[in-house]
């Protein structure tokens, strides 16, 4: 068996058997397959696609290049949420806190900023000090202090995922179903919370197109985690355009802080209780949706869930002052508004259009060596279904220089549309799959 003969299998659409997968992996891991066969076997998958037996062994794969923990002897309520990627999307660093303030225990591993989308750890690490580097026995030793951990893939942990992760936002390889459901499971086999909430984007701003995508990519991960005996449930969320008004890193923790303060964009904070009731749920929490609703948002009132976030930056090493005072977070020096040229009511706002004019500010990382500016990015004035007057602010860039705010305000007019007529917003929620 060689590197060589695996990737011209799929190359040639041939399915690959577990050694073969299992050969790869290894390959990656020990340093005898070098990055420019990873790439080109990514490539193949993504083009030939890989049956759900090929993902499950890819998965198994992935899972065991590090330590698989035992959460559930620590925390017996562990639970673990993970998006498909989106933009604006900081669902995680609401919802986390906020289940955990009802009494679960969040043992997580999350991801970085994939192609046009944000990743969560490069969120919170707008935290200055703050660690998605935690070894697995220090993970261990947070989740049965503290109750909540969100941690990267590291040398012990899922290190595949991290590998191939970085790869896959390098080689345009990232929107492919066994890709992204391998990537997701794997992080969920390492640590094994026992409930999962996968939060499944649809749209112009999400790896899946369709609903009917989107609900193919849930059948694979839901069907991934009743093999692993988790009980698990996918809600398909809009992602047409981006999620709440914040777009980048430091600006969507802002954003989290005020919607666990209680006032965030309702859309923003209608899809965290969503996603959080769905957790409450599977984990025998609630008796219904409607009891798991009003319990959590009176913890968002309380303030018991923004206390969770605070225990979740100090624990990781993070300096918790910005919870209280964001403007010690990271802030660009340049801000500049753009003005709508024309009067009517906003009819499409394209979320990749937005989220790749963050990247190209500098909120992610185009090549695997890039870092990662956490103070730029955009903030929203006017979505879909509202009225604007000429001449009135869409949103506003958040940038390094004069010269990277022009070509923000000239990509972001194309993400833009306008009606003579209200327009009706997308839905929210497209529905929940079990
Ligand atoms: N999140 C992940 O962890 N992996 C993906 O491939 C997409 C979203």
């Amino acid at each position: 068996m060689n590197a060589l003969e695996i990737i011209a299998k799929k190359r040639d659409g041939l399915p690959l058997s577990r050694e073969e997968i299992e050969f790869f992996i290894d390959g990656l891991m020990g340093g005898d397959i070098p990055d420019y066969q990873v790439a080109a076997w990514l490539m193949a998958v993504y083009l030939r696609d890989m049956s759900n037996e090929e993902t499950k062994h890819l998965t198994d794969a992935m899972a065991h290049s590090g330590r698989t923990l035992d959460v559930e002897s620590i925390a017996p309520l562990a639970v673990d949420k993970h998006s498909t990627g989106g933009v604006g999307d900081k669902t995680t660093l609401v919802v986390a806190p906020l289940v955990v303030a009802a009494g679960l225990a969040v043992a997580k591993i999350s991801g970085r900023g994939l192609g046009f989308t944000g990743g969560t750890l490069d969120k919170l690490e707008s935290f200055p000090g703050f660690s998605s580097q935690l070894s697995a026995s220090a993970f261990l030793e947070n989740l049965s202090k503290y109750r909540i951990v969100v941690n990267g893939q590291t040398p012990d942990l899922v290190p595949a995922d991290g590998k191939l992760y970085a790869l896959r936002n390098a080689t345009a390889t990232v929107g492919s179903y066994p890709l992204i459901a391998s990537s997701i499971m794997s992080k969920k086999l390492a640590v094994g919370a026992k409930v999962i909430v996968f939060d499944v984007k649809v749209g112009k701003g999400a790896f899946m197109k369709t609903e009917d995508e989107a609900v193919k990519l849930a059948r694979i991960m839901l069907d991934l985690a009743a093999s692993l005996d988790k009980r698990a449930a996918a809600v398909l969320s809009d992602m047409n355009q981006p999620l709440g008004l914040a777009v980048g890193n430091a600006l969507e923790v802002k954003e989290a802080i005020d919607t666990l303060m209680g006032h965030g964009p309702a859309d923003f904070a209608t899809h965290c209780l969503t996603v959080a009731s769905q957790m409450l749920l599977l984990a025998g929490q609630a008796p219904d949706q409607e009891a798991a609703r009003d319990r959590l948002a009176g913890l968002l009132k309380s303030g018991e869930a923004l206390a969770q976030l605070e225990v979740l930056v100090k624990a990781q090493g993070g300096d918790p002052a910005p919870i209280a005072n964001p403007r010690l977070l990271p802030q660009a020096p340049v801000v500049q508004d753009l003005n709508s040229p024309q009067g009517g009511y906003v009819s499409q706002l394209d979320a990749m259009v937005v989220g790749l004019t963050a990247l190209d500010l500098g909120a992610g990382r185009v090549r695997k060596s890039d870092s990662v500016d956490h103070a730029v990015g955009v903030v929203l004035h006017k979505k879909v279904g509202d009225g604007v007057l000429e001449g009135e602010p869409l949103c506003t860039v958040h940038a390094r220089s004069d010269e990277d705010v022009q070509r923000a305000r000239a990509t972001l007019l194309k993400a833009y549309e306008w009606a003579d007529l209200p327009v009706q917003p997308p839905p929210l929620l497209y529905q929940v799959v079990r």
